[in-house]
């Protein structure tokens, strides 16, 4: 099993991307260094500093003073917190005030936020003088265990989440522990199932490692890093082998997400329901519909649903308060997920605890049935 690391230094996690392979720094107060790290990376750089108003409220003065103290000229771009500023006018609004700071090329953006900032920011950098560097500064859990890593950036359509963006890997991610002590617990909770997730997916150990030591991690301290630092190597490797999802491996990051998914999208991307908790949700459909095929026994999807229970996040659809439509609706959204293809599911099943695969010809009407018994409609 694995053992917390001691605190002091920070962890380093490498993704081996080749030329665009960068580190991700990972430990409390990292947030004092970020100008002498920026500094090192890209000496002389001008910064433009996005950042969402919640974050910014918190945390950008300090940023701009380690920039200061670094010798490093900043701007700043701060957009309205929550879902909404991934967005064509939001985006447009960023881009504009980036060429209106005069950032040239040889210039970074700093994403100094949750998943809403980094996903904007980083597409912003994508696009603005066809590609500014980007660095990458997440300040919730789930964006230091997953959003901030691996590239993907971009804004949501009227047809759909995260419908137009790139792949955009940044050229560093600075993820300062200490910025979580101030994340609602709610927020914590939800980042926490993507933690889960990689335990889950394939690292056993992980997962018993968390079990006993989940307290520890939402308290902060060592336990906190370790498990960041985990998760982050474990995107890091399934990064590195496909980065562009051409091939299953990344798909495997989706555990919990395709039936997480129609509930999130039924809850209308909405606070009723963070994308966490429908991972949580659906994380626990995963493995419960896995134990029904005969995958792995029933104890073990109990136990996962135990743990993210105990931890106090949403396993069923019942344990939110929201009127669910029917399963038929519950199957449409499904059918948006982007992993569908040709009338048959491609689901993330596992047959156990750290052994979750691809399975890609799930029958729909198999799905429908066990949908149709969670939301207690028959
Ligand atoms: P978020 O960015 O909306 O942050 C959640 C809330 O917490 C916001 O109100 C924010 O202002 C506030 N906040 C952030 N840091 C804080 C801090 N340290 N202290 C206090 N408040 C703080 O949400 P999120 O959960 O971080 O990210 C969700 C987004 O991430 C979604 O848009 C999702 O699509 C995206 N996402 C992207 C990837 C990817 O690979 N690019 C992966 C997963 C999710
Ligand atoms: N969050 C899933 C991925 O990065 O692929």
């Amino acid at each position: 099993m694995t053992a917390p690391v001691r605190s002091g230094d920070p962890i380093i996690v490498n993704l081996p991307l080749g030329e665009r392979g960068y580190d991700i720094a990972i430990g409390r107060g990292l947030l004092a260094q970020l100008g002498k790290r920026v500094a090192a990376l890209r000496p002389g750089a001008a910064v433009a500093v996005v950042s969402d108003e919640n974050v910014a409220a918190r945390y950008l003065a300090q940023a701009e003073a380690a920039l200061t103290a670094a010798g490093i000229r900043s701007s700043r771009v701060i957009v309205p917190a929550g879902e909404a500023s991934k967005s064509w006018r939001v985006l447009e609004s960023v881009c504009e005030q980036l060429l209106a700071a005069k950032i040239e090329r040889g210039d970074l953006v700093l994403a100094l936020g949750g998943g809403v900032v980094g996903d904007l920011g980083g597409f912003a950098a994508a696009i603005v003088r066809r590609g500014l560097s980007v660095v990458q500064v997440p300040t919730t859990l789930l964006a230091q265990v997953d959003s901030s890593v691996g590239g993907k950036t971009g804004i949501n359509s009227v047809h759909g989440k995260n419908q137009i963006g790139a792949f955009y890997q940044p050229v560093l991610v600075i993820a300062d522990t200490a910025l979580l002590d101030t994340l609602p617990i709610r927020e914590f909770r939800a980042g926490y199932a993507e933690v889960v997730k990689y335990g889950l997916i394939s690292d056993a150990g992980f997962f018993a490692w968390l079990e006993a030591n989940w307290r520890d991690v939402l308290s902060g301290g060592p336990a906190r890093e370790h498990a960041i630092a985990t998760s982050c190597r474990a995107k890091a490797l399934t990064v590195a082998r496909d980065e562009r999802e051409t091939g299953t491996e990344r798909h495997l990051l989706n555990l919990g997400h395709t039936f997480g998914h129609a509930f999130e999208a039924a809850a209308g991307f909405s606070d009723r329901l963070l994308h966490g908790e429908a991972v949580a949700i659906g994380t626990a459909l995963a493995f419960a519909f896995s134990a029904r095929r005969g995958l792995l026994a029933p104890a073990e999807a109990e136990r996962v649903e135990r743990h993210l229970a105990t931890v106090g996040l949403p396993t069923k659809p019942s344990d939110v308060a929201f009127d669910w439509p029917g399963a038929d609706a519950l199957m449409a959204l499904m059918a948006q997920d982007k992993k569908v293809r040709r009338g048959k599911l491609t689901l993330i099943l596992a047959r156990g605890i750290g052994a979750s695969f691809v399975a890609p010809d799930v029958d729909p009407a198999e799905v429908r049935a066990f949908l149709a018994e969670q939301i207690a409609e028959r």
